[in-house]
């Protein structure tokens, strides 16, 4: 089962978890291990990055209202976890429904997961720190969590939540994702050519630092740790340390403009010049030196990964 299956990030999940399923097909079982996918929204909005459509069986379920209703009714043996308030602004704007879903859902699940014995996969991010600056290379699933928003804050919980009610969970922090939204301009890069699409010249950040991950890569990673016996915190990230300015011109040379014509469609801006909505680290950078060691999926970095997309 995949919570989120509607977002930027869980439609790739549910895309990569229908094509684990299909590999294991077998005679006797020609379908393979049925995937559910949740949704809050209509499932019919949902984009389908699976073949064939009916691969994934579709729930809609509000899992602030339904979630014990919901194991209860699909009873899965295996979770991923991408439901979230994910946006910074918002959390910050509602303290306690970000808790709700990004701390108090997770809880709940993981609960669940232990008392059924079904593996649980929770989906957090890089945003767990930022209090200091990452070291050279990285924060690696050692370093000390501190968080500078509403968002960072309730992620942290949600993944303390899960790893007390659940310790043979897997808790993987993502980075900054891009990639494929099916048109919907979400994640770092869909957004940014929407807005050049429109004709702003988007301001991106020349002092705050990430290492991007292309979103269908994550998937297939957070997919493939499903296998693992891996409790605790795993990081998944792109091996590249790059400025939001420069990944902005990354993405834009890989639609085919050159580095002057991408550099013109941008502003450089240093963060103290925007106020974002919600407090900002400026280097978040993640070390996921042993997930690439450990994994058969490809963590790519920002050419090879906006390579895959466009
Ligand atoms: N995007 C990134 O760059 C990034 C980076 C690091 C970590 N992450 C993590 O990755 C995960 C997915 O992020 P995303 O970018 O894919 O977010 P997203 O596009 O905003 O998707 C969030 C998903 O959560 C669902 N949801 C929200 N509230 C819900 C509720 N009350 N009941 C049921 N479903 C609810 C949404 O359903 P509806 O669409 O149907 O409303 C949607 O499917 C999150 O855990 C986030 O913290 C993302």
């Amino acid at each position: 089962m995949i919570t989120g299956g509607s977002g930027f990030l869980g439609a790739h999940v549910v895309a990569a978890a229908v094509a684990r399923s299909q590999a294991e097909a077998t005679l006797s079982e020609p379908l393979g291990p049925l995937v559910v996918a949740q949704s809050r929204s209509s499932a019919l909005l949902a984009p389908r990055f699976c073949s064939p459509r009916e691969a994934a069986q579709w729930i809609e379920a509000d899992l602030l209202v339904d979630l014990a209703a919901l194991l209860e009714r699909v009873r899965p043996t295996e979770i991923i976890h991408c439901a979230a308030l994910s946006r910074a602004a918002d959390c910050e704007a509602d303290p306690a429904g970000a808790r709700a879903m990004n701390a108090e859902v997770p809880a709940q699940l993981a609960s669940w997961a232990a008392a059924s014995d079904a593996r649980l996969v929770h989906v957090s991010t890089d945003l767990v720190f930022g209090g200091e600056d990452a070291p050279a290379g990285g924060f690696d699933e050692d370093a000390p969590p501190a968080p500078l928003s509403e968002y960072g804050r309730t992620k942290l919980d949600g993944e303390r939540a899960v790893m007390a009610a659940s310790p043979a969970a897997t808790v993987a922090r993502l980075p900054l994702l891009y990639g494929d939204s099916a048109g919907r301009g979400l994640g770092a890069s869909d957004s940014l050519l929407g807005q050049v699409d429109r004709g702003e010249s988007p301001r991106l950040f020349v002092d705050e630092w990430r290492t991007p991950l292309e979103v269908s890569s994550a998937a297939a990673a957070l997919v493939e740790l499903l296998d693992f016996d891996a409790p605790g915190v795993v990081h998944l990230a792109g091996p590249d340390r790059v400025s939001r300015y420069e990944l902005g011109v990354e993405v834009l040379t890989s639609m085919g403009l050159s580095r002057d014509e991408a550099a013109a469609e941008l502003t450089p801006t240093r963060q103290a010049d925007l106020d974002a909505g919600a407090p900002r680290p400026r280097d978040v950078s993640l070390d996921a030196t042993r997930a690439a060691a450990a994994l058969s999926v490809d963590l790519p970095g920002v050419a090879a990964g906006l390579g895959r997309v466009h």
